[in-house]
């Protein structure tokens, strides 16, 4: 994703969405993500947009759940969804809150409603923006671990940012043997869940990491709100 102002278009060439625009994950990375996922019943993706599009009309079998936080941009997509009569997907809007995992403050997504058990084959996390919620697509794998069958893929844009290593580095070591990382380039990397395990390796700089992130969350947002009201 390339960082930019621009407001979000939605615009379809033949069968190719524009995967290539300011906000999108880049066709390059959505044909990795595809060849690792083969035919899946259900795929979950973190982050709208016209990757959902193309998702859902290459996979018309399957059924697409994507998580949206923003509700501009939650419009956007149902709408493009409605416009283009593309019934295997739906956007949810999801708004981001704390929630405590094992001690730990997580900053991300409300998960709660979608964690149904060993339900997903695939899931893509492109989503939320991190300059605005920081470590959030970490975060999310917690809540929604349980949520993915074993085997299932698990895709993970912008891999060349620091903040993307540090979160594959985060999961691997957490899920130990559970996970791991089949393919990556310098730009997106996919991991396989291999067993499903409750054993998690939380160390105690963890929960503080977490609740430091939460009070940057925090900080942020206030900034935010400040700079819109003056
Ligand atoms: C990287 S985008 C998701 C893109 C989508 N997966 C795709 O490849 O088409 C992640 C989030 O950015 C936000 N977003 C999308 N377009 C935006 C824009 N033009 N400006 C600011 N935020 C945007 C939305 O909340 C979206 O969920």
């Amino acid at each position: 994703m390339k960082e930019s102002s621009e407001k979000m278009h939605y615009s379809k060439q033949n069968n190719y969405w524009n995967l290539d625009g300011p906000y999108s994950m880049g066709r390059q990375d959505y044909t990795l993500f595809v060849k690792h996922i083969g035919n899946p019943t259900n795929i979950l993706e973190l982050g709208s947009g016209e990757s959902t599009c193309q998702i859902a009309e290459d996979f018309p079998a399957s059924t697409v759940t994507s998580v949206e936080s923003h509700p501009e941009y939650f419009e956007s997509s149902r709408n493009t969804l409605l416009k283009h009569k593309i019934d295997n997907a739906e956007v949810r809007l999801i708004p981001i809150g704390v929630t405590r995992w094992k001690g730990m403050t997580l900053t991300t997504y409300r998960l709660g409603n979608l964690n149904r058990k060993e339900s997903y084959d695939a899931l893509l996390v492109d989503g939320p923006v991190e300059s605005v919620f920081p470590r959030a697509r970490e975060y999310s794998l917690y809540l929604l671990w349980d949520s993915l069958k074993v085997g299932a893929s698990i895709g993970l844009d912008d891999y060349h940012r620091e903040t993307s290593k540090h979160c594959a580095g985060n999961w691997l070591r957490i899920y130990g043997g559970s996970l791991e990382l089949v393919e990556s380039t310098s730009t997106f990397a996919v991991f396989r869940k291999n067993k499903h395990s409750d054993d998690v390796n939380i160390k105690f700089h963890d929960l503080l990491d977490s609740y430091r992130t939460y009070i940057r969350y925090i900080v942020r947002s206030v900034k935010n709100l400040v700079k819109k009201k003056f």
